[in-house]
């Protein structure tokens, strides 16, 4: 069965459930998982998600050598290294990062008790698809992280993407159904659906629009990953 959680309020209920028997796949295009894939494509060692900007700070503390990204109102927080914009995560080879963000981060610990816990990005949209038909899941979960409390267009659209990707015959439940048809109705005008998105707007507003066009790409990492042990590595290419 294909589930999707569509927004915070489904992600908490759901992740009070058993999720033993689960492979969650989690969805925050604007911009966290989106940057995660890009860092970890362009060498970054892993990638730590915690939910705090505190909790960040205090990992730096016990290992000053770990990088500090992510956002708090699209910005880098206070003494933080890097923001959270995929174009960062380009420029930091070799380093092991410790990340939080607003919704992403959050929604990556909401499920830390599913069996396999995978980042789902439009930007590696075809691996991830050609990894769940070759590993099928007994139970797969699209989580959609969303933004602030709120549903997001954005992560709706790569979820559909990626149910549109998989055979015909996972059963879909409705929420699966009504994200690929969503996916099917933006066809090849991600960039502009994206940009129309409270999210797309927000960051536009903060002059971080170039990222849109990032994270909108299709496919242009073959590559996998997951959280293992509370870090975030690839586990193909
Ligand atoms: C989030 O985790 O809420 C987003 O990644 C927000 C952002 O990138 O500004």
């Amino acid at each position: 069965m294909i589930q999707v959680a569509l927004c915070p309020s489904e992600i908490r209920r759901i992740s009070a459930t058993d999720l033993g028997d689960v492979t969650a796949v989690v969805f925050d295009v604007l911009r966290a998982t989106s940057s995660v894939i890009t860092g970890l494509a362009s060498g970054v060692e892993y990638i730590i998600p915690v939910r705090t900007v505190e909790e960040a700070h205090q990992r730096k503390l016990a290992d000053p050598d770990l990088l500090l990204a992510g956002e708090r109102e699209g910005l880098p927080p206070q003494g933080f290294d890097l923001g959270n914009s995929p174009e960062e995560f380009l420029k930091i080879r070799g380093r092991r990062v410790v990340m939080t963000t607003t919704n992403g981060t959050a929604a990556i610990e909401s499920v830390r008790l599913a069996s396999q816990i995978l980042i789902g990005a439009l930007v590696n949209l075809d691996a991830l698809a050609d990894y769940l038909f070759t590993h099928p899941p007994r139970s797969l979960l699209l989580v959609c992280a969303g933004t602030g409390e709120e549903f997001s267009l954005e992560d709706a659209i790569a979820a559909g993407a990626l149910v549109a990707r998989l055979p015909d015959d996972q059963a879909a439940s409705d929420s699966a159904m009504m994200v690929r048809s969503l996916y099917e109705r933006v066809g090849d005008d991600m960039d502009w659906w994206l940009r129309q998105t409270q999210n797309g707007k927000r960051l536009q507003r903060i002059g971080k629009g170039a990222d849109i066009t990032w994270c909108a790409q299709l496919s242009v990492y073959n590559l996998v990953c997951q959280l293992k042990g509370g870090k975030i590595i690839c586990s193909t290419k």
